[in-house]
Formats: structure tokens, sequence, C-alpha cells
């Protein structure tokens, strides 16, 4: 072993490490390359381990040629490093490239429930006359949803309401939203104009006009001299808004504890047009909706003055507003999500 023998490995070492890290395909190979050659068990390490057995004088020579041979290696593998890294960086943006052009992908979207649709149509033409939508609690007290109303227990009136009870005394599923009344009365002083949309419930078979479940739109108006006469104006607004402009109507006498008087509220038939049809069962009219001047012992109940405030209240079902309007036979369609349906409006 001499000089001349070490230093010719050490220059073919170089050579082959140099073409080894040129022909790294990527990251990976390039890190192989490195420990063949320079790792502790490396091809640098093997050779100049022979360094011991020459002279002392050749060692310094050696070991400057091997110094050499390292520094070159570790240059190729920075720089080839850096082209490889590139390389994938352009490949990574190629591949992932977004065409920021494109149009974008239109997102599916629902739309509103017809009943939900109904109660904002109504609340849109309440609104035009100064009506404030308020909510109140599906689950209601009995002190509420009839006492508070002029309806004591076990009075026959509560036959009216097929009420479903909660476990909790004196709790009960709202059978209609006139409670709301007295939470508005409570809340808030004349002049009143509210709205009270919302889910009732009663204990009732369910049959094409009737659902357990339904929704009822409530209407209060409570200041000083009011009248059923601005009562019966409201009323012709809003069935000329819904329903077309010539739209007859007319009121009835009706019964409910907690108006007096009491009406309920006819349109001409919107399938017939009064000709006489079985949707309005040959009568040329139809329901929409109960109403009357507030009985003085709700307002007394609400906290309001009788002698100073008049005010009526009317309460509308949703759905029979909804059929009429689109045309629907069965009030079942409305509670069984079938998209078939839902997705007509
Ligand atoms: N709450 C009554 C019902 O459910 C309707 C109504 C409301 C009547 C307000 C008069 C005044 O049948």
């Amino acid at each position: 072993m001499d000089y001349g023998s070490i230093a010719g490995r050490l220059d073919s070492l170089q050579e082959d490490g140099l073409a080894a890290v040129a022909s790294a395909a990527d990251i990976v190979d390039l890190e192989a390359v490195e420990v063949a050659y320079l790792g502790r068990k490396g091809e640098l390490k093997t050779v100049l381990s022979g360094i011991g057995q020459l002279p002392a004088e050749d060692r310094p020579r050696v070991g400057a040629v091997g110094n050499r041979v390292r520094e070159a290696l570790e240059t190729a593998i920075v720089a080839r490093r850096s082209d490889l890294g590139s390389v994938a960086l352009d490949s990574r943006l190629a591949a992932e490239r977004i065409d920021v052009t494109l149009p974008g992908r239109p997102l599916r979207r629902g739309s509103l429930h017809p009943v939900i649709e109904t109660n904002r149509e109504i609340a849109r033409i309440f609104g035009q006359f100064g009506f404030v939508v308020y909510e109140g609690p599906e689950v209601e007290t009995d002190e509420r949803n009839f006492r508070a109303l002029n309806i004591p227990p076990d009075h026959p009136a509560r036959d009216l309401w097929d009420t479903l009870y909660t476990d909790l005394p004196g709790y009960l599923l709202r059978t209609h939203t006139s409670p709301g009344q007295i939470h508005v009365m409570q809340a808030t002083k004349p002049p009143i104009r509210a709205l009270l949309p919302g889910r009732c419930f009663r204990y009732e078979a369910v049959d094409a006009s009737h659902g357990f479940e339904f929704f009822q739109v409530e209407g209060l108006m409570v200041d000083e001299g009011t009248t059923m006469a601005d009562l019966r104006g409201l009323l012709d607004a809003f069935a000329h808004a819904m329903f077309g402009a010539r739209r007859a109507t007319r009121f009835r006498p009706g019964y409910y504890p907690f108006t007096e008087p009491s009406v309920a509220f006819d349109v001409r038939c919107v399938v017939c047009d009064g000709a006489g049809c079985s949707a309005c069962q040959r009568t040329g009219w139809m329901t929409i909706l109960g109403a009357g001047m507030v009985h003085p012992i709700v307002l007394r109940n609400g906290g309001l003055d009788p002698e100073r405030y008049q005010g009526f209240a009317f309460g509308m079902g949703s759905e029979r507003i909804a059929m009429l309007r689109y045309g629907i036979d069965d009030i079942r369609h409305f509670l069984e999500n079938d998209l078939r349906f839902l997705e007509q409006f």
C-alpha cells in the first residue's frame, strides 16, 4: 500500500460517487448513495482506513485528497437534492393545478316546506299592517291554554279541543296558538299588533282534513277604540292579498269562550268560485279562520283594563290556507315528508 495506489482509489471513488449522485432518480435514491459513499461504513471510510499502513510523511497528503473527495461528493449531493426537490414540487404543482376560471359546481338547494312558505306569506301580508311576529312555547300551561282564556277546568267548552296532556300536572301540548295572546298581553303594552305562528297538537284521528299536529297563525290587536269593523276590514284585506282582489268574504256567528262576539270568517270557494263543489261541500264558501273581539275577562287576565282597551283576535290553520293556495286535497301530505310532494314547491 502506497500513496499512489490509495490516491488512485480515491479518485475513482470520487468518479463513481459523482456518477451515482447524478443518476439518483429521487430523494430516497440519493440518500442511499450518500450513505453508501459517505456513511460511517461507506466507501470513503473503507479506503481511508488503509491510511495507517502508509509512511508517516504520506498520511497528510492522503488525508488532503480524502477531504477533497468528501467535499466534491457533498457539494454534488446538496446540488442534486435541491434539483430533485424542485422537480418533485413542479410535478405536484402540475398534478394539483386548480383552474380558477372553471365555473363552480352548483350546490343542491332545498326549498321551504309549503306550510312554512304559507306562514311567511301570512306574516308578510299582516306585516304590512304593522303586525310583529312573536313565538310562544309548544308545551303550555293549562292556565294559559285554557283558564286564562276563560275556559275553566271541567267546562264543557274544553271538549272543543281534544288535548294531549304531559306527565307533568298542569302542562300540556298547546291545542291552539291562543295562549300566545296571554304571553303578549303580559309582556307588552298596547297598542298591540302581534302575529303568533306555531305548531299545535290535538288528540284526534287523522283524516284528509285533520292532523294531530298542525300549524296555526294567531293574530292579536289591542288598543283604545278597536272595533269589530277594524277586524272585518283587516281580514278582508288579508283575504284579498292571499286569494285575489275580488274574492268575496263573509262573517258568520261563531263561538269561542275567549272572544265575544265570535265569528267564523269565510271566503268564496277558491275551487268553484261559489258554484258549489265537493271541496266546499256545495256551500260555495270556505271557512279559513275563527275570530272575535277579545273577551273582557281575557283582557283582564292579560293585565289590561277592559274599560280602557278593546281588541280582536283571530286564529287560522296554516295547512288549510296552504291547501287552498296550492290546490292540495289532503292534509296528510304535509306530514309525510315525501320528497316527490315537497319538491313541487
Ligand atoms: N283558537 C281558536 C281555535 O283553535 C281560533 C281562534 C283564535 C278563535 C282567536 C278566536 C280568536 O279554534
